[in-house]
């Protein structure tokens, strides 16, 4: 057989990780992707195209695409799976009908209460409600808010401040027509990756992001400013429990549907101080940056993983795993996340192209690209992220740090504590 075509939806790190594994791949000739970024440049061809559903169906059917892997939710949402198997091409990803898991916080929590999975208590509040006794039913920690809209990472507010938890529901309600109000789970995150078919479920190494701007945790909610995999809260116990609670109910609802959940599982986890795992959140893709450290590791062809889930075939495919570590840390522009400046010049990061290949560091583009010189520019909040692979978690931080002391961008900032729940 000729070497498979495949199509990558996306233009973040996320999609650069996914087009590396991809390239690795005897398997795989052609990757091309939608809209890629200048790091995805290097792999495949970037087709500069708006992600919208009839547009990427003209461009796979006209490829003779033999996968699409979407990296990010909205085209999930928007039906391109569905519209992936109406011209018989392979997807890797779910139909909108499941998407809705994570398009839709009330649809997730009935999901979990339909399947018996642990999550916080909730309610569903409307201008029907009463919001003091609400709050007062839910007082004594921080109030967590959350809308029912895909907001990217925008929909969610946790405060201690009693006043800003009212004025973020009423206007929720105002442009939503209602909100949850959730019960807050203290505890440690999480995040695993659970590949799955009608036919059967592999789950990747737990991971853990680190989701606020500044060292410390301090700082605004962002799309996530680093990771490392495998994170240690997951221990085997955990990960037992979090299989039996959690990823088996989930598979066992998920693959009896009309067309079985095809793709990846995002499991957002706390877990408690008694080590019990309590579902935050699905998403309905693979994490960003969790995808960058968790993909190095898996020693499986990617191709065979991702068509295989895409076909039912999973239960076909044998996880393989690396030993060791990955740890990735993000730059992102200066204002990220309120307000990035972008258009700056990257420097030092040319020298480095030959270093986004895997090897022991390596660069995941994102928001990337080239000027009319030919120069690259920050293009985006996140920018890119430097990425180890090695035996043992601090040496692997250390090569990730000594990447990124390589490349400069005035007004960028990454975290300098990338793992450190796990490096004692
Ligand atoms: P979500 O979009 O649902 O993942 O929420 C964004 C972030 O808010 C999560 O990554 C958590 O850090 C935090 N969060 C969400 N729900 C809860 C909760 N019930 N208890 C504590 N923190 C939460
Ligand atoms: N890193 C968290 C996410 O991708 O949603």
């Amino acid at each position: 057989m000729n070497g498979a075509t495949v199509v990558v939806v996306g233009s973040g790190g996320r999609e650069h990780a996914l087009c590396l594994s991809l390239d690795a791949s005897a398997k795989v000739e052609t990757i091309h992707c939608v809209p890629g970024n200048a790091g995805t440049a290097q792999l495949a061809t970037n087709h500069a195209l708006d992600v919208k559903v009839d547009a990427v169906i003209d461009l796979v059917v006209e490829l003779e695409a033999d996968l699409v892997v979407v990296g990010p939710e909205a085209p999930l949402c928007e039906g391109l799976a569905d519209a992936c198997a109406s011209v018989g091409i392979p997807c890797f990803g779910p139909v909108a009908a499941l998407a809705h898991l994570e398009g839709s916080k009330l649809h997730a929590k009935q999901t979990m209460e339909t399947a018996g999975v642990p999550t916080a208590a909730y309610v569903r509040l409307d201008e029907e409600s009463d919001l003091e006794a609400a709050l007062d039913a839910y007082s004594g920690e921080p109030w967590v808010v959350k809308r029912d809209v895909l907001a990217g990472g925008k929909g969610v507010v946790v405060t201690s401040d009693r006043a800003e938890a009212k004025s973020f529901i009423q206007s929720s309600i105002a442009s939503d027509g209602f909100v949850l109000l959730e019960a807050f789970l203290p505890g440690e995150e999480a995040s695993m990756l659970v590949v799955m078919d009608g036919t059967a479920y592999r789950t990747l190494p737990a991971s853990q992001d680190h989701k606020r701007a500044y060292d410390g945790d301090e700082g605004p909610n962002t799309g996530g400013m680093g990771a490392y995999c495998p994170a240690p809260v997951v221990s085997a116990s955990v990960h037992e429990k979090i299989i039996q609670r959690i990823v088996e109910p989930m598979h066992e609802h998920l693959s009896n549907q009309e067309i079985p959940y095809r793709g990846v599982l995002f499991i957002g986890l706390m877990i408690d101080q008694h080590d019990d795992p309590y579902v935050v959140e699905f998403n309905v893709r693979f994490g960003d940056p969790e995808c960058q450290v968790t993909l190095p590791l898996l020693k499986t062809d990617m191709y065979s993983l991702l068509h295989g889930a895409a076909t039912d075939g999973l239960a076909d495919v044998e996880l393989e795993l690396h030993a060791g570590s990955a740890v990735t840390v993000v730059l992102a522009s200066e204002g990220y996340p309120a307000s990035p400046i972008k258009g700056r010049s990257l420097d030092g990061l040319a020298s480095l192209v030959s270093k986004t290949t895997y090897g022991q560091a390596w660069v995941n583009f994102a928001g990337v690209s080239t000027d009319a010189n030919g120069m690259f520019i920050a293009s985006g909040g996140r920018v890119l992220s430097c990425t180890a692979l090695g035996e043992d978690l601090l040496s692997t931080q250390q090569s990730a740090y000594q990447l990124m002391s390589k490349i400069e961008l005035e007004g960028g900032h990454f975290r300098t504590d990338i793992a450190h729940r796990a490096i004692h």
